[in-house]
């Protein structure tokens, strides 16, 4: 650990050139991470990973140049800021052994696990451990997601702050001002990937009902997917006024949106989305610490 980084608080907080990052789990959203902040230029010497699958250590130093062991603890020693990327399931038996080391390193917790709320995290990692967490998309694949985050009032602005820039190397990142509304978050961009594959693939049947070949239909859908984003991404994200721009008056646009309507998409868009907040909400509560 770099004697020259700061203390906030008593605890330690880095502008992220001096970012020692520990990722524990280095499945899909971890791999997501190292790469994106590689990707930013954090030095791979910064970044260790505790990773129980000795081929999966290999191909991570193999990959990014990190360097990756069994041993959480080892893993965690001197890091400032500890990132929880294991299933929701596995989070309590590896974070309990860790406490420990927490209490005398004192880093920030970022924890990624869907439905694990703070007050467990905190339980676990011990009370005095600042704990933030992110509910990524699975876009940060690709380095285009968007996270909700969250940080208790008590967690320093600082860490807060770094946090956000490590969660921003794999997209975009919108903080939120309760616990509570990560489960809305999860409903609307954590799942939302998957309405717009839905609709992709129900654009995609319905063309070629009315007889486009399969693979042009679905060559058409996944591409119109693709340009939208784009547009509605690169335009602001004015989405009334780009809708509009696509909708002539009389024309075919507004004929499908009259048939939408009709069909009360809204209603059905604001019911799944409820769904997907409640069930999100359910699946929490067997998170809980004891
Ligand atoms: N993927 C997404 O799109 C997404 C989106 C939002 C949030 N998340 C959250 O991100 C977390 C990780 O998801 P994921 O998709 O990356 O899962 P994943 O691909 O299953 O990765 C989890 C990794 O953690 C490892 N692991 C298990 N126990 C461990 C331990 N005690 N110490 C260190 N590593 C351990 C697993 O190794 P083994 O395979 O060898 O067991 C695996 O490599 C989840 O909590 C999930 O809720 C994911």
């Amino acid at each position: 650990m770099n004697p020259a980084h700061a203390r906030v608080n008593g605890y330690n907080v880095q502008p992220m050139s001096h970012l020692d990052l520990a990722v524990l789990g280095s499945g899909n959203m971890g791999r997501a991470l190292i790469g994106g902040l590689l990707r930013q230029g954090t030095r791979p010497e910064r970044i260790r990973v505790g990773e129980p699958s000795a081929q999966a250590r290999q191909a991570l130093e193999r990959e990014f140049g990190v360097t990756a062991t069994a041993d959480n603890i080892t893993a965690v020693r001197d890091a400032n800021v500890v990132v929880v990327a294991v299933k929701p399931q596995d989070v309590a038996a590896m974070l309990k052994p860790l406490a420990p080391e927490f209490a005398r390193a004192r880093p920030v917790v970022l924890s990624v696990a869907a439905g694990v709320r703070i007050a467990a995290l905190r339980a676990w990692c011990g009370e005095r451990i600042p704990v933030i967490r992110a509910m990524p998309n699975r876009p940060a694949l690709v380095g285009a997601g968007v996270s909700g985050l969250y940080a208790p009032a008590d967690v320093a602005a600082a860490q807060v702050d770094l946090i956000e820039r490590v969660m921003g190397s794999v997209g975009e990142v919108v903080r939120v001002e309760t616990e509570a509304a990560l489960d809305v978050v999860t409903a609307l961009s954590g799942s939302g990937p998957a309405y717009f594959f839905l609709l992709a693939e129900l654009l995609a049947e319905a063309g070629g009902r009315l007889g486009l070949p399969a693979p042009a239909a679905h060559r058409l859908s996944v591409a119109t997917l693709y340009g939208a984003g784009l547009l509605a991404h690169s335009g602001g994200g004015d989405l009334p006024r780009l809708r509009a721009e696509v909708t002539s008056k009389g024309g075919t646009t507004e004929a499908a949106l009259r048939a939408f309507a009709a069909a009360d998409l809204a209603g059905s868009v604001e019911r799944a989305v409820e769904a997907a907040a409640a069930r999100s909400r359910e699946l929490a509560q067997q998170y809980d610490a004891d």
